[in-house]
């Protein structure tokens, strides 16, 4: 059988958008839930400037309360040697540095250009490295800018390849607003593909025009086995307005189990996971999935 891994990223993409507070406690009860359900790799939270992004200020004191279980892995976001010192001090053993194919949207994320970023995240990967911590590499604005438009895939490849010589274990390709079809997704592939092995990328497909699914089946054909996504389809991005959440983990989880594909992960107690989430930020899950399977219950 075919193995996927999902890579949720709910309480740091999801919840680092989110208009209301959120409580530290309510992040730790949600990871808990994700891990009950049988999500291995929760991207915990970010080491970035509170200033920048609010909602993750709590990150120090999360790290400290959150309860650590054998085979699970907690990988928080460090944009530079500062988030990545201060994560060290949790006991964080994965952090992910994130670049992006697109100049203007480098600038407005993380103040800086594509190269100079590349600069800043050589001391990460040197120190990641004396420490024995892995390191993932974010490409966003794969096949589209919020600020320039249509992102050239030859770009995407160069600045995967950059990442992956860093030493980045593997690349997540972020369709950062959502905009990607099975067509400029594959493009994109190919011209990715032939600097950076496929066992090494990772789909990260925000829903906006909701083409996510379409865009992770495409993917999956083409070779890529990681995914990653967000309970309830939480989430966006503070820096590309209008983008809605990554694909909802139960969609995701739904399609691959159709597909054949093992994730080691329980429908069922990840879509009470997305209703419990959904009661706590006050909406209706924002999955297609979790609506189906709680109406069904509901009506049996
Ligand atoms: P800067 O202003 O250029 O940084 O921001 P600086 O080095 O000049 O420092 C300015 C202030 O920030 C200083 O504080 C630093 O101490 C502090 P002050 O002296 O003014 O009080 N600072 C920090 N504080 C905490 N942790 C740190 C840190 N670094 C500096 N690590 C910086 C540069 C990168 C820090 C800033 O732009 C930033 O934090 N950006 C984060 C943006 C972000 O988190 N975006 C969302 C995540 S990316 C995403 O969602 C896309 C993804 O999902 C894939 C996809 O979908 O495409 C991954
Ligand atoms: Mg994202």
């Amino acid at each position: 059988m075919t193995q996927v891994r999902i890579v949720e990223v709910g309480p740091r993409d999801g919840l680092q958008n989110e208009t209301q507070t959120v409580v530290t406690a309510t992040k730790i009860e949600l990871i808990e839930r994700l891990v009950a359900a049988g999500l291995r790799t929760v991207e915990a939270t970010s080491f970035v400037s509170p200033r920048w992004v609010p909602q993750m200020a709590d990150h120090a004191e999360l790290m400290a309360a959150l309860p650590r279980h054998p085979g699970v892995t907690y990988p928080v976001l460090t944009p530079n040697l500062k988030g990545f010192e201060a994560a060290l001090t949790h006991g964080v053993r994965e952090v992910a540095v994130f670049a992006a194919a697109s100049e203007s949207f480098s600038q407005r994320n993380i103040n800086c250009s594509i190269s100079e970023s590349i600069e800043r995240f050589q001391p990460v990967f040197e120190a990641a490295q004396r420490e024995g911590v892995r390191v993932r590499g974010y490409v966003s604005c794969v096949v589209s800018c919020p600020y320039e438009g249509p992102v050239d895939p030859q770009r995407v490849a160069e600045v995967a390849a950059q990442m992956m010589a860093l030493g980045s274990y593997e690349v997540s390709l972020g369709d950062t607003i959502g905009t990607g079809t099975p067509a400029s997704v594959l493009r994109m592939l190919e011209a990715v593909a032939t600097r950076v092995p496929v066992a090494q990328l990772a789909g990260h497909y925000h829903d906006t025009y909701g083409m996510a699914a379409a865009n992770v089946h495409a993917s999956y054909q083409f070779g890529l086995r990681v995914f990653d996504s967000s309970v309830s389809g939480l989430g966006g991005c503070p820096y590309a307005k209008g983008a809605s959440g990554n694909i909802a983990t139960e969609d995701v989880v739904y399609l691959l189990h159709g597909l054949g594909a093992t994730t080691g992960i329980d429908l069922e107690r990840l879509v009470d996971t997305s209703v419990w989430i959904s009661q706590q930020l006050g909406r209706e899950p924002g999955s297609r999935v979790t609506r189906a399977m709680f109406a069904k219950r509901q009506s049996i």
